[in-house]
């Protein structure tokens, strides 16, 4: 019983550990946004609000991922994820991106059971529902005047590299690093979303 169970559990990092890993993964994409050109002033103001935000919240994800495998805290880690925000804070974004990679190759998102993505039309199908039941009142009407409008999900899955969409999904969705820290999303739901936003037809407003 107890291998038919484990069998079952796809996501082998705990949420916590993934959840680090995830935000990582997802600052050393957007420090790399922030180094290159082509941002709307406005857009590059929104991108370093929230990598400003992430990395103060860096060091707690840190703690919470210890807890969850029963170590000790890393001084040493947890000093570079502070030097981290002193760096952002010198606008030395180079080493900013840099050093980030680093982390993330060293604490990767577990992309066990999540890639690689279906295109059955059953995944196809169950992730249009989750998309017009959770996510279409906000992507498919957003207001292009807003500070933050919500991304058409559709054109971000077709630019994004199949792994680069999942961890988005498991970040994006989870709102910003202060309101939940629990993904409402299971592995199957994020799965199924991908391969719609992917290989789907966005449903008519
Ligand atoms: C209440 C409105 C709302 C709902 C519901 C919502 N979102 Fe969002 N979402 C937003 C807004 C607004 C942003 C942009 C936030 C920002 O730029 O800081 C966003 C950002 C995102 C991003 C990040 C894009 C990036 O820049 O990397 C992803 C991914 C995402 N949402 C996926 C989803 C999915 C999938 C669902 C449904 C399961 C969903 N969202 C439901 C409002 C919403």
């Amino acid at each position: 019983m107890l291998f038919a169970a484990a069998a079952f559990s796809n996501a082998v990092a705990g949420e916590r550990t993934q959840r680090f890993a995830v935000e990582l993964a997802v600052l050393a994409n957007q420090s790399h946004r922030l180094l290159g050109a082509g941002l709307a002033p406005a857009q590059r103001e929104r991108l370093r609000a929230k990598v400003d935000s992430a990395l103060a919240v860096l060091p707690l994800l840190a703690r919470d991922c210890f807890e969850e495998q029963r170590r000790r805290d890393d001084p040493r880690l947890l000093a570079r994820l502070r030097r981290l925000q002193v760096v952002y804070k010198h606008g030395q974004f180079v080493t900013l991106a840099t050093d980030l990679d680093h982390l993330s190759r060293r604490y990767p998102v577990d992309m066990r059971g999540l890639l690689p993505l279906p295109s059955a039309p059953l995944a196809v199908r169950a992730g249009r529902a989750l998309y017009e039941n959770l996510c279409m009142a906000c992507h498919a009407f957003s207001d292009p005047k807003s500070p933050a409008p919500a991304p058409d999900l559709f054109a971000m899955a077709r630019m994004l590299s199949p792994t680069q969409l999942v961890v988005s999904l498991l970040s994006g969705v989870r709102g910003t690093p202060s309101t939940t820290l629990v993904n409402p999303l299971s592995n199957q739901n994020v799965i199924d979303l991908a391969a719609y936003l992917k290989d789907g037809i966005p449903p008519k407003p």
